[in-house]
């Protein structure tokens, strides 16, 4: 492990900001992107010594591994500023964590701590502009691995690179999403990847998402792969259905990703007394909910999304429209989650972070 106290991130400046050719009133989600960018390659056995560059295009090899085999893991995290200025990020230890968990299972080197962290936080200080004060207004990050080597033999690489990239961020879905139960097509299965971020797991679902558009959906909540009957994410999100007051959630493992929302509502409703069970939820039991009045709610929780209601559900040609509530667990764990974030609420469990 190398100590980030002996060594110095190597800054080069953009010579122009593009800051004020922004519109933060107005964003799509991913689209503008900040100034630098943190560069870091993995070469000859070991992670070489980290650049923050400005921001743009890469200038690699047309046979590097992750064009043909997609070896390539990334994460999602948010950077947040209060009133007075201060940067915090919400629980960056897990998905530290979880990228190099990704990154182990498609035989990728592990990151290390030091860098990681000195990285976000040098990319943070020059980029504090980009990050703007008020619930909902913050800075995305993306940190992602590419296996870069030129080689197409189906194998590891030898070499790869790290980068953090940042672009300033409404929330992924403009409003309330429509949804489709998988029936056919699937995510993830058992002893595959489901659980890591790894860029395959996305690319997989864009076309049952496009028929899932074509009929009027904008997401596919995924079945499991064996029988189609339990329902586990949405590919963007994790999910929670509401039956009456008890929050549902699937368990996790091997084929959903370890939500760090997902795990954060999980202990609001623990703080707050909120029945909550963790088991295998099966279509039909919600499809009954559905048609007996006692589904309330469906949402999705994800960093990207935050929590997003979900206004409508498909499967089997069924259609059910869920109930507008007053005071949904939605717009509860919503106003929770994004208080604590932006520092307008105590944190109990220390999982905001002061960059
Ligand atoms: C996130 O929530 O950060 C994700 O990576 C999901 C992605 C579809 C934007």
């Amino acid at each position: 492990m190398i100590d980030s106290s002996t060594y110095e991130i190597d800054v080069v400046k953009a010579a122009n900001s593009k800051i004020n050719g922004v519109n933060f009133d107005d964003l799509q989600f991913g689209r503008v992107f900040t100034d630098h960018m943190f560069v870091c390659d993995y070469i000859d056995g070991k992670w070489q010594k980290p650049q923050i560059i400005p921001y743009g295009p890469l200038s690699i090899e047309p046979s590097a591994r992750v064009f043909h085999y997609g070896q390539a893991v990334f994460e999602g995290m948010k950077a947040y500023k209060d009133d007075l200025g201060a940067i915090f990020m919400f629980r960056p230890q897990e998905n530290f964590e979880r990228i190099n968990k990704s990154a182990a299972r498609l035989a990728i080197p592990e990151f290390p701590r030091d860098y990681f962290f000195k990285g976000l936080k040098t990319l943070l200080d020059l980029e504090k502009d980009w990050i703007k004060v008020g619930l909902g207004k913050t800075l995305y990050l993306r940190p992602f691995v590419i296996a870069t080597e030129p080689a197409i033999s189906a194998s590891p690489a030898n070499q790869y690179r790290f980068m953090i990239i940042c672009s300033p961020a409404a929330e992924y879905y403009a409003g309330e999403v429509r949804v489709l139960f998988a029936e056919k097509y699937s995510r993830s299965a058992d002893g595959g990847v489901g659980f890591a971020k790894a860029a395959g797991n996305y690319a997989a679902q864009f076309y049952p998402t496009e028929l899932a558009k074509k009929k009027g959906f904008n997401q596919v909540i995924w079945t499991d792969a064996n029988t189609h009957e339990y329902l586990e994410e949405a590919g963007t999100m994790n999910i929670f259905f509401r039956v009456n007051d008890t929050l549902l959630t699937a368990p996790n493992n091997d084929r959903i990703l370890d939500g760090v929302t997902r795990k954060s509502v999980l202990q609001l409703a623990k703080d707050y007394n909120i029945k909550h069970e963790v088991r295998p939820i099966s279509v039909k039991e919600i499809k009954e909910a559905a048609r007996n009045g006692n589904l309330k709610e469906i949402f999705g929780a994800g960093t990207a999304a935050v929590i997003n209601p979900i206004a409508a559900f498909e499967h089997a040609d069924d259609v059910f429209e869920l109930p507008k509530l007053e005071n949904s667990y939605a717009s509860f764990f919503k106003d929770k989650l994004t208080r604590i974030q932006h520092n307008l609420a105590d944190d109990p469990h220390g999982w905001r972070y002061k960059v």
